[in-house]
């Protein structure tokens, strides 16, 4: 396995590795479900790059930058493992020089409400690191998790916008048996924290049985989601949404496939989670890890 750490390593070392190219964006803390991401690539291609970059400019003022998990020697342990060929590891100021000026911006759904409303330029800094880092290794593939709803929506726009000649592959959600979501954010939670934070995935469990069993008012479907944070003090709801995969906006009728998604923050940590309303349950759609 290679390490690049600048642009021009990686642009002299990949021509020399076989096609077709998979390419998995992470910003390092690797977990399992970051494993699921490359183990896809490495199955589906001949090469498989994966990018370590804590991306600032995706992080708000008052967001966990500083105190992000980082731990580079483990990361390239596991990718090593995993079948990687070529790391690209780069420090912040290889991909935003001095005088770095050019942003990309995607200005209308999926990239407005929901994190959209609650972490402003968030979506402009995953935008423009994803074609910077598209750019830069030029892959036939990318991996993304579908934990990240909204994010996945917004690469696909932006790809689809500029024409940039990549197929963008969703992966499922890794989760742990209890249901919660993977996620480097996790190793934040305290023991009643983790606990706690169950809730997403039987809110999200709930508003799938309400559907399975009849239910088709949107209205009635995000009051059973609320209700289940009544059981877990400790979380504080900040959304619940059924919405469309493609637009990320609000669905008012239960017509074609719809995510439901639930937003809340365990103390200081904000954690995320989805899945298709039609599914039976969180769990059956995802890979778990034990
Ligand atoms: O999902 C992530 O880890 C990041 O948002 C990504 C896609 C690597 C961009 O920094």
């Amino acid at each position: 396995m290679q390490v690049c750490h600048t642009v021009r390593d990686v642009r002299e070392v990949l021509p020399r590795l076989p096609r077709p190219l998979g390419l998995v964006p992470t910003m390092g803390a690797l977990h399992a479900g970051h494993l699921s991401l490359v183990a896809a690539s490495v199955a589906a291609n001949h090469t498989t790059a994966v990018s370590i970059f804590l991306n600032p400019s995706q992080f708000g003022p008052s967001e966990d930058l500083s105190r992000y998990p980082r731990n580079l020697q483990a990361d390239l342990a596991l990718l090593g493992q995993a079948g990687v060929d070529l790391v690209f590891a780069p420090e912040a100021g290889e991909l935003y020089p001095p005088g770095f000026a050019t942003w990309v911006t995607v200005e209308g759904p999926p990239a407005v409400r929901l994190e959209a409303d609650r972490r402003p330029g968030h979506f402009r800094g995953v935008a423009t690191i994803v074609a910077k880092l598209l750019l830069i290794v030029g892959p036939d593939a990318a991996y993304f998790g579908q934990k990240d709803a909204q994010q996945l929506a917004v690469v696909r726009r932006m790809v689809a916008d500029l024409n940039i000649p990549v197929t963008i592959v969703a992966e499922p959600t890794v989760r742990e048996p209890d249901g919660l979501a993977l996620s480097s954010r996790n190793v934040y939670l305290q023991p009643a924290e983790r606990q706690a934070a169950t809730v997403l995935s039987r809110s999200i469990a709930r508003a799938q049985r309400c559907y399975q069993s009849g239910e088709r008012a949107p209205l009635a479907i995000l009051e059973a989601m609320r209700a289940e944070f009544r059981s877990a003090p400790l979380a504080m709801l900040d959304y619940v949404a059924l919405a469309d995969p493609a637009t990320l906006q609000p669905v008012g009728t239960l017509a074609g496939e719809t995510l439901a998604l639930v937003a809340c923050h365990v103390g200081t940590t904000h954690l995320i989670d989805n899945a298709p309303l039609a599914a039976p349950h969180p769990l059956t759609e995802a890979r778990i890890v034990s």
